[in-house]
């Protein structure tokens, strides 16, 4: 009998319509388009600006997107996987109400939450799934509200964040063909670095807690920097070097887009010339678990079957990992 390996044989993916541009942030913030660009890459990040609208309503938007243009019946699904740092409320699982929104009405469904490293984690969820045997279709969604957390007084962190959201199906393979190999790690040490204060069990919210901006996302920029850059490109290395694989052999680098600076120490370390590595942080700003499915959404035509394709990420926590993927599937364009 042969291994079953899980496979993406699907994507999807949303990005709200208003357009939040570095002219227009240096008209809120002490900032410049010249610092921004040069920094971190950024010229422009997509803002969910209607009011009761959550990352649920982006999640709905990439599922469905993913369901219409490939003709799968929601009822299929064993399983929605929502990675996302940004739930609609902190409790009932944000995952949960997408499922019955998409008419996943057979599925069972929960939140995984790592910071930006959360849609990698899921893919290594998704895919045990699959490998097991017992699941035939499980949904990965990444999508995040980054605006919702995000303090536009705040230069250092408000330039950097955007919202969208991505979806990928795993479905069995029974051709090797899928996810190969994965190295996922995390640290504490992370924690003070790239953190929310308050709203949680330490720091229920309060006035005082409000007045203080600790329901705002805070990051010491420089430390959460320094350890992205050297732990994405070691894991990256890493995983090429266990699984035989040169510079040559690899076709893509899907990098988790917090900062291009950090994505070009990556894919240097890897031997990867620059027509390699997935981009799209110029027009998304760091969508944290939509930055991985949305770049496979943005490059999904060119992508073959047999594509060695290295995925890659960084997040608070600290949370951070490598996935080796063997693309399934020919551009369906
Ligand atoms: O996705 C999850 C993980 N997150 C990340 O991976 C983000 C990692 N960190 C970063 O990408 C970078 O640290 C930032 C983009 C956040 C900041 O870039 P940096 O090169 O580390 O800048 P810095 O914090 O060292 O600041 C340099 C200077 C400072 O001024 P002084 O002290 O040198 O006078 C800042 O006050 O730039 C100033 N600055 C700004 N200037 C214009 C900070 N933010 C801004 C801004 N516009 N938006």
């Amino acid at each position: 009998m042969s291994t079953i390996t899980a496979a993406i044989t699907a994507v999807g993916g949303y990005v709200p319509e208003y357009v939040l541009t570095n002219k227009i942030l240096a008209t809120m913030v002490d900032t410049n388009d010249e610092w921004i660009t040069s920094r971190t890459g950024i010229k422009e990040r997509r803002i969910l600006k209607e009011q009761g609208q959550g990352t649920s309503f982006m999640a709905i938007k990439a599922a469905e997107q993913l369901l219409s243009k490939n003709n799968i019946n929601p009822e299929d699904i064993d399983m929605v996987i929502m990675a996302t740092a940004t739930p609609d409320m902190p409790v009932a699982s944000t995952g949960v109400y997408v499922a019955s929104q998409i008419g996943a009405v057979n599925a069972f469904s929960y939140d995984l939450a790592a910071a930006c490293s959360s849609f990698l984690f899921g893919m290594s969820t998704a895919a045990r799934y699959i490998e097991s045997g017992r699941y035939k279709k499980v949904l990965l969604i990444g999508a995040d509200k980054m605006s919702s957390i995000v303090d536009y007084t705040d230069r250092t962190t408000c330039i950097i964040f955007g919202d969208g959201a991505g979806a990928v199906l795993f479905e069995p393979n029974l051709e090797g063909l899928g996810l190969q190999d994965e190295i996922l790690r995390s640290d504490g040490v992370g924690r003070p670095s790239l953190k929310i204060d308050a709203g949680g069990s330490i720091l229920p919210p309060s006035n005082q807690t409000i007045a203080d901006k600790q329901h705002f996302v805070h990051q010491d920029g420089k430390t959460v920097f320094k350890f992205a850059v050297s732990k994405m490109a070691d894991v990256s290395e890493k995983i090429m070097q266990r699984n035989n694989l040169t510079g040559d052999d690899v076709s893509w680098l899907v990098p988790h887009q917090a900062n291009k600076r950090i994505i070009d120490a990556t894919s240097r370390r890897m031997n990867l010339p620059q027509d390699k590595v997935m981009l799209n942080i110029h027009r998304y700003g760091n969508t944290t678990s939509a930055t991985l499915p949305l770049c496979l959404f943005d490059y999904e035509n060119q992508l073959k079957k047999g594509d060695n394709i290295v995925f890659a990420a960084f997040g608070g926590g600290f949370t951070w990992g490598s996935i080796y993927v063997k693309w399934a599937y020919d551009s369906k364009q």
